[in-house]
């Protein structure tokens, strides 16, 4: 088609073009028969350049001509110019490749995560390498902790021989221009299988602050980069600020969960962890997926807090929620690509529904043009390969 717009726009003075074999591939060529800059639909009944009242007029050279200045087309008529034009850039630096690990020797695979593991903490060293081959240079973890070692107080959470002391001093040890997040909750922990400690029913808010004040204490000691606290209890931002600085570890960020919904999409990260909540739901701290102008109540609170960096999760159902944060808040947004998203993309993959690199790529540039600085997605280290394969970074 643009062959042979372009052929248009070149014809001459006779109001007659035929395509210049030269813009073509042969076959391409062959197969389309000349065409006239004004064709005359003989074919049909209606002529739009022709009648007393002709629907479209014709410029000097006799092509047909819909007069008009702005032709946003011409800002999309090559790559060179599309990409000069181009508003929204994904890098691998802006990835934050979630890991999930395990004490076991060997990896998992992740039955409604296909592509996605459980790592032991040996084989996590090589999945970070490889990552960071990519340009992807932040992580974060989420534990699979083994039945017996969970209680309702969520104690083995700042045990500091527990799995994410121990993997985050492997990784800073190894690699220490990487940065490392850690999650910050009681869920893997919990005989609950909750966010918080759990009496009567209910979810304490104070009493599970204190026990995550102890767990990001646990995990600055190991190494800890960035704390990313996606619990939802009142008040957490702030406490776990004071506590950092309390005990001297000022540098450490505060990534906010700041707009965590109760979300259906998490199904796939619980399977993974073996987290479903072991009663009822999570409603009661996570937002009510009907909210809009909640995010921004949660937003406001977690910025005067100090948090870092404000998150927004799930991503792609929520992209109005990243937009109204970017728009109120200076801080930095990061959007969480969660598991459903991920599961529902690889399974039409697989079906041959979906282009895998195309879909992903698309994906994470829309997270971007939404607002997001920040994306926590499982396709960081694939995607970052295939920008690397594009010679992009
Ligand atoms: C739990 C936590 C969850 C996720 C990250 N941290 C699940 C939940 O709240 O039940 C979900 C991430 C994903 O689905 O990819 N604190």
């Amino acid at each position: 088609m643009k062959f042979v717009l372009l052929s248009i726009l070149a014809s001459t003075a006779s109001g007659f073009t035929t395509l210049s074999p030269s813009f073509l591939p042969t076959s391409l060529s062959s197969s389309l028969p000349p065409l006239k800059s004004t064709p005359d639909n003989s074919d049909y009944d209606f002529s739009p350049t022709s009648g007393s009242q002709p629907a479209l007029i014709t410029n000097n050279n006799s092509d047909v001509w819909v007069p008009q200045r702005s032709r946003p087309r011409r800002n999309r008529k090559s790559q060179a110019v599309r990409d000069m034009v181009k508003e929204n850039l994904v890098t691998p630096a802006n990835f934050i490749y979630p890991l999930f690990i395990h004490e076991e020797s060997f990896n998992t695979a992740i039955e409604s995560m296909p592509g996605c593991e459980r790592h032991s903490l040996d084989h996590m060293l090589v999945e970070v390498e490889e990552a960071m081959r990519y340009g992807v240079k932040t992580f974060v973890l989420f534990p699979k902790v083994p039945d017996e070692l969970k209680t309702n107080l969520g104690v083995e959470a700042y045990n500091p021989n527990g799995i994410v002391p121990r993997a985050v001093s492997m990784i800073k040890d190894k690699f220490p221009e990487a940065t490392v997040c850690t999650d910050v909750a009681l869920d893997p922990y919990s005989d609950q299988g909750h966010d918080g400690v759990v009496s009567d029913g209910k979810i304490l808010n104070d009493i599970t602050i204190n026990q995550l004040c102890k767990q990001v204490i646990c995990q600055a000691r190991a190494g800890s980069d960035v704390v990313a606290p996606s619990d939802m209890m009142d008040g957490r931002v702030g406490a776990i600020r004071d506590a950092l600085d309390s005990e001297g570890f000022t540098d450490v960020s505060i990534l906010a969960y700041t707009a965590k919904y109760a979300s259906a999409y998490y199904g796939p990260f619980r399977d993974a962890l073996d987290s479903h909540p072991g009663f009822g739901d999570k409603k009661t701290y996570q937002q009510d997926p009907s909210n809009g102008r909640e995010a921004l109540i949660e937003a406001m609170l977690d910025e005067a807090e100090g948090a870092d960096m404000l998150m927004v999760k799930p991503g792609m159902p929520y992209l109005d929620i990243i937009r109204r944060l970017k728009d109120n808040s200076n801080l930095p947004i990061a959007a969480y690509h969660v598991s459903g998203e991920y599961s529902m993309l690889k399974a039409a993959v697989e079906k041959g529904w979906l282009d895998e690199k195309d879909v992903v790529l698309e994906t994470l540039t829309c997270f971007k043009r939404a607002g997001a600085d920040i994306i926590l997605t499982y396709y960081a280290k694939q995607a970052a390969k295939w920008m690397a394969e594009d010679g992009l970074y």
